[in-house]
């Protein structure tokens, strides 16, 4: 079984020099250690990973299922050099790395649920919730939390969750995956202004030209969905012939 080890993720990375690796066997939330870390002083590039998270947190408040043993729970610490608006283009940079280093790994074809879940063979495989810790007056992030969990053999999960969820089918080097993941995140950096990795979001969504469903100010919406814009917005166009732009929220696929 594939133990974390921070010499061992350290050995793995390269040009990564002043990067900081932080190791749990269990922790509340790998993203809540990082916050804290930052709001202590802790100012270098960062890696918190953990075996087992006992408050895994998700989007909207949600919590994220996090196991021992068959599954990675990762939060990459960043410091992009870009404006707060720029920076909102690592949510979607995040899907686009997770789903290289997957495609890598397991030989299939992961596919991006708006705005970042990552599907494999239709069940979602990874969540990821990306945060960011700002300097209000200089209109730059402090750092950009980056949270990525991945089923790697999870089976039995939480009956709430038991119809959508799924694992990647294998389980990989985690010390190997931890610093592809990071180095991956670290690259895509320099491209959060351009957002050339757009074009790869595209290309990976599964939602684009399908019928999709919605809340809106308690209004229920059915619409298809025809475009993924450069800013990560999801334009559609309802039933009722209007053209919407979403910019955060859930959304179902009916098949
Ligand atoms: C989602 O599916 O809504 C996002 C889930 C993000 C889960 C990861 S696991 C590592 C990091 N720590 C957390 O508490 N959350 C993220």
């Amino acid at each position: 079984m594939s133990k974390l080890s921070k010499t061992k993720i350290e050995e793995y990375l390269s040009n990564c020099g002043n990067t900081q690796v932080f190791v749990f066997e269990s922790i509340d939330s790998t993203n809540s250690e990082a916050k804290r870390r930052i709001n202590e002083g802790f100012a270098s590039d960062g890696i918190f990973v953990a075996e087992h998270q006992t408050k895994g947190r998700g989007r909207q408040g949600k919590s994220f299922f996090s196991p021992a043993e068959s599954g990675i729970y990762f939060t990459a610490v960043l410091h992009p050099n870009t404006s707060i608006e720029d920076t909102v283009g690592m949510t979607a940079a995040a899907a686009v790395v997770v789903t290289d280093v997957l495609e890598r790994i397991t030989n299939k074809h992961p596919m991006i649920k708006w705005v970042n879940d990552i599907f494999i063979d239709g069940k979602k495989v990874c969540g990821i919730l990306a945060e960011a810790v700002s300097d209000f007056e200089s209109n730059i992030n402090k750092a950009v939390i980056v949270g990525i969990g991945i089923n790697l053999t999870t089976d039995a999960f939480p009956e709430e969750i038991s119809q959508t969820a799924g694992n990647i089918g294998t389980m990989p080097d985690k010390n190997l995956l931890s610093a592809e993941l990071f180095m991956g995140l670290k690259a895509i950096c320099s491209d959060l202004t351009e957002r050339r990795f757009m074009d790869t979001y595209r290309n990976r969504s599964m939602v684009l030209g399908k019928t999709v469903t919605f809340s809106r100010n308690d209004i229920d919406y059915y619409a298809t969905a025809l475009d993924i814009l450069k800013d990560g917005s999801l334009k559609v166009i309802t039933d009722r012939g209007e053209e919407l732009l979403l910019n955060s929220g859930e959304i179902s696929i009916r098949f």
